[in-house]
Order: C-alpha cells, then structure tokens, then sequence
C-alpha cells in the first residue's frame, strides 16, 4: 500500500517535472541555419515561443556572428549598444523573458536578411496527450509560476506540488 503510494507520488513528481521544465529548442531557420538571403520573419511566424525555450544560430564560425539589440538595432541593422553577441557558430540562448527579442548579424550581414525577431509567451501550452494530464500540468504550470515568481527552481516546486497532491490523495 504504502510502496505503491510512493510509486504513484514519485510517479507524479517525474510527470508533473517533465511537464512543467520541457523547453523547444527553435533551430533559426530550421535547415537553412543563419545565412544571409533566408526570410526570417516567415520562420518565426511558423513557431511559437515560449520562457526558458532556447533559440539557436547555427552558422559557419568566422564568418557570421549573432547580436541580441533592441528595436533599433533591428529597424536599422546596427550594432551599437547591443545587449549580447555570440560567435561559436552553434550559439544556444535562453529566452527567458516573455517580451519581443531581437537578433541580428554583424558585419553588415543584417543587410542580407541576417535579422530575426521573436516574440516570446509567458506560460507554456498545456500538453494535449490527455485530458486528465492537461489538468493536473495546468495546474502544475500555475504552482511553476507562483514558485518563479518566489523565485523557486522548477524541481522544488515540483516536488511541492508533487507533496500537495500526495497529501490530498491521502485526505480523499
Ligand atoms: C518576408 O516575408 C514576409 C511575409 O511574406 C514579407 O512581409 C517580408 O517583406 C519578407 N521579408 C523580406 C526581407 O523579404
Ligand atoms: C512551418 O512548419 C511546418 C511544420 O513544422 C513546416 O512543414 C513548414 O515547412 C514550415 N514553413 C515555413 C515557411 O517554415
Ligand atoms: C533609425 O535611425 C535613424 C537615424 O539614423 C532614426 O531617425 C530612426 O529613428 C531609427 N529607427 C528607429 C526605428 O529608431
Ligand atoms: C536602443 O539602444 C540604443 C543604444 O543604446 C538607444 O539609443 C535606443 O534609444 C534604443 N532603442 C530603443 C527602442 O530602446
Ligand atoms: C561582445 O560581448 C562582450 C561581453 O560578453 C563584450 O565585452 C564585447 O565588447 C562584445 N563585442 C561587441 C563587438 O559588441
Ligand atoms: C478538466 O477540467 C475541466 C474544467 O476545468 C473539467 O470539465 C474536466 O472534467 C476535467 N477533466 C478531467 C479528466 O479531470
């Protein structure tokens, strides 16, 4: 009894985890990468993005580079008080702020199409898989996102959330 309690309980944690940490990885320009001459504006229409998703820039080292700017630098492909740049050639950011992003090349290559913006969600879209798991992870999201707020890690409030229902399983 006891045991498969705690299968159940551990069981939950790993669901309700897995539910509320997942994150896309959103590769810029899918297959086509970050080159000059692609339309990004249609490769970001075609996504949605959510906090704590990465972007990635994969692009030939030593030729392109990546800067994160505000609407200015955007609107004007310019560099100038940017807030981050990147160069490895495979460049993995965290978007962690729900707001509008900007990126572009250095070098002049945003003149090229090397410019992306993205405009980023707070809350993640509750999982379809069943019914029953889209209620129990929106409300694991809504307990993530009172514990962001207190500035909580996810896996603590997993296991608070985890605990929550441990406990009221016992009381029903
Ligand atoms: C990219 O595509 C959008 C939507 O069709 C269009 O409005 C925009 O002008 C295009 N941008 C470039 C640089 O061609
Ligand atoms: C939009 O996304 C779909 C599915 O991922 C893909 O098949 C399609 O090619 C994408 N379109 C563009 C313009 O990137
Ligand atoms: C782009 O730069 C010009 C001056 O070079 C400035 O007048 C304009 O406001 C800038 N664009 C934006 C969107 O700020
Ligand atoms: C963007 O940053 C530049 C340089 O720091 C600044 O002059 C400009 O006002 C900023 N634009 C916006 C829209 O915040
Ligand atoms: C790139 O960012 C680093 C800090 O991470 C900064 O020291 C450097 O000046 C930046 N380079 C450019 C070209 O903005
Ligand atoms: C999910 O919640 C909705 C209302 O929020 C309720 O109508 C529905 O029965 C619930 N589904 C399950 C499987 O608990």
């Amino acid at each position: 009894m006891a045991s498969s309690a705690q299968f159940c309980f551990f069981l939950f944690i790993f669901v309700s985890a897995a539910a509320v940490v997942s994150a896309t990885d959103h590769i810029v320009g899918a297959n086509k990468g970050w080159n000059p001459g692609v339309n990004y504006t249609l490769w970001a229409n075609n996504q949605t993005f959510y906090v704590d998703d990465l972007i990635s820039f994969r692009y030939q080292k030593n030729m392109y580079n990546v800067f994160e700017v505000n609407q200015t630098g955007y609107d004007n492909c310019t560099t100038e008080g940017a807030v981050g740049n990147w160069t490895s050639g495979k460049d993995f950011i965290t978007l962690n702020e729900a707001k509008r992003y900007y990126f572009i090349g250095g070098n002049g290559q945003c003149f090229n199409g090397m410019k992306v913006s993205v405009l980023v969600h707070a809350l993640p879209p509750p999982p379809s898989s069943s019914a029953a798991l889209a209620n129990s992870s929106s409300s694991a999201q809504r307990v993530h996102e009172v514990g962001r707020l207190m500035g909580l890690s996810a896996n603590v409030v997993a296991a608070v959330f985890g605990a929550l229902m441990w406990f009221g399983s016992n009381l029903i």
